[in-house]
């Protein structure tokens, strides 16, 4: 049983896995059970803390140590085997969202993942308003982007709405925008003109996760143009992977900077440069970064084939992000929200004339996926699990 191989004997000499153990007791003395909070320093947790007895009942190994004064514990099965380490016998894998992402091209305009502003506002449908934004959010993840239909046209309305995913995050460009094509930022979004797909705030170390968008009068006519561009930046990823995987690989591995400085007091830079696809430890794409605009000088620490390799795996990414298979246009009208996991899906607009008043913000990542994660465990089935490994 893999618990004995957890356990060594209370002879053992050496530093023994019992530490593990002990330290992941969550009895009132060691853990919070509101907080969740461990209430024990490494001091307490002795290296060579050795088992007086241990035994299995009701699903639980209880263990007796030799401390003193005695210590017990008791820890579910299910959870020494999510939490073994010698051997693994769970995937950390297993424990990570499940639910599938579905990459899209252009054909997505023919059913794009909607909801209404009334399903997630509480003063519209009361209690059911929390499971119209867990759907919402659900949608958000697995397409990385969502309309919302039927938004009142004011900035009160767009702010309370947008704060029902998550907090507003606050940075150069203010917390809640309301913006025209008046150049009052040093950046191109604050221009009329077309701007290719691209990801926001790519300078950050943590950039933007949801930027969120109504547009709010941009009459036409006598206006033109000023239509949205999406691209799923994990479907170029998949068809550079399959069909150019030198180039998928490069684009993965060697790390771009970018930086903003278009604004008087700001020179953003983050300290550690990022490849275009950054993957987790098991090997899943979990970010794009793309924005040509505000990519700095390449080549810090590349071989002069590197940097050739680069340019060579940008322009087939280009290429793709640009064909008329991946590229979704869309114009949006005043009423229609849009929010875009900046961490996945690129956005770009036509150039356009005329008065066009935009309004906005965006929201981190780990806020938007924090307000998910606590939304799917408040609605799925079944009793809270105070054993979870990261809730
Ligand atoms: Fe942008
Ligand atoms: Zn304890």
């Amino acid at each position: 049983m893999f618990v004995m191989l957890s356990i060594r004997s209370p002879q053992s000499k050496q530093p023994s896995d019992n530490q593990f153990l002990f330290d992941h007791c969550r009895c009132s003395a060691c853990f919070h059970g509101k907080t969740r909070q461990r209430l024990r320093t490494l001091a307490n947790v002795p290296s060579n803390v050795s088992v007086a007895s241990a035994q299995i009942s009701n699903g639980k190994l209880h263990v007796v140590w030799q401390t003193t004064p005695v210590h017990e514990s008791s820890f579910p099965l299910a959870f020494l085997r999510q939490a073994s380490y010698d051997p693994p016998l769970a995937t950390r894998g297993e424990l990570l969202d499940q639910s599938p992402l579905h990459t899209w091209g252009s054909e997505i305009a023919q059913n794009p993942p909607t909801v209404t502003y009334e399903s997630v506002i509480p003063a519209k449908t009361g209690g059911e308003a929390e499971k119209g934004v867990l759907s919402w959010l659900d949608k958000v993840h697995e397409y990385g982007f969502c309309f919302v239909t039927g938004v009142p046209t004011t900035t009160e309305a767009t702010e309370e709405l947008i704060r029902r995913m998550g907090h507003i995050r606050e940075t150069h460009y203010g917390g809640f925008w309301d913006f025209t094509a008046d150049m009052s930022k040093g950046d191109l979004a604050y221009s009329n003109q077309g701007l290719p797909a691209h990801t926001d705030t790519a300078y950050f170390t943590d950039p933007a996760g949801l930027q969120i968008f109504h547009c709010l009068h941009h009459p036409i006519p006598p206006g033109t143009g000023g239509e949205t561009l999406l691209v799923d930046a994990f479907f170029v990823a998949e068809q550079l992977s399959e069909n150019y995987p030198e180039a998928f690989a490069t684009l993965s591995r060697l790390a771009v900077p970018f930086h903003a400085s278009g604004n008087e007091g700001t020179l953003l830079r983050p300290p550690i440069s990022q490849p275009v696809f950054r993957h987790d430890h098991l090997g899943r794409l979990y970010q794009a970064r793309w924005n040509n605009e505000d990519r700095c000088v390449l080549g810090e620490g590349w071989t002069p084939d590197e940097v050739r390799q680069w340019y060579t795996a940008a322009r087939l990414f280009e290429q793709v992000a640009t064909s008329k298979e991946a590229e979704y246009w869309v114009k949006l009208t005043p009423g229609t929200v849009v929010v875009i996991d900046n961490w996945r899906v690129m956005h770009g607009r036509a150039a356009f004339t005329g008065q066009r008043r935009m309004c906005g913000a965006y929201v981190g990542a780990d806020d938007w996926k924090s307000r998910r994660r606590s939304l799917t465990n408040q609605f799925k089935a079944g009793p809270e699990d105070s054993w979870s490994m990261g809730w």
